[in-house]
């Protein structure tokens, strides 16, 4: 395939490249830029597992192709902590046992993140709705949803 040019944003970083126009998002972030934080569970749109901000909204970035995403910020579990100080859901996760295994956390905490942002935290029901795309085999779900109040207070 021909590459095309692509500009984007990553965690505050600005990159100018250019990739296949089969790349997902998702492939791109783990195999051209080394952010193994964002996770492959199923690649097309079940798990939640590589749920990253575009633009501030969440996505499934398996769902998205690289070259949709020119000229967009994009921000990954990677970009959340502010220097040595974690992000206030990362805490909250780590306070909760927001997990177990931790391979979907990544994507459960970009997920909380939009939905305290995003104000769906009326109820502990609005929360595990607005979250259900995020899938926990080891089902940590009511830790998460702890972890959620906790923030959005
Ligand atoms: Fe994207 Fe499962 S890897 S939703």
């Amino acid at each position: 395939f021909e590459k095309i040019p692509l500009n984007l944003t990553v965690n505050n970083k600005a990159y100018k490249t250019s990739v296949e126009p089969r790349i997902t998002l998702l492939d791109y972030l783990r195999e051209e830029l080394h952010l193994m934080g964002t996770k492959k569970g199923c690649d097309h749109g079940q798990c939640g597992a590589c749920t990253v901000h575009v633009n501030g909204e969440r996505v499934n970035s398996c769902l998205s192709l690289a070259v949709m995403n020119e000229g967009k910020k994009i921000t990954t579990i990677e970009g959340l902590a502010n220097g040595e100080e974690l992000h206030p859901m990362q805490a909250a996760f780590i306070k909760h046992d927001g997990f177990q295994c931790g391979y979907c956390t990544p994507g459960q905490v970009m997920s909380a993140v939009a939905c305290v942002k995003e104000g769906h935290t009326n109820s502990r029901a609005e929360i595990s709705e607005y979250m259900s795309g995020n899938i926990c085999r080891c089902g940590a779900y009511p830790n998460i949803v702890d972890a959620i109040v906790e923030v959005s207070k």
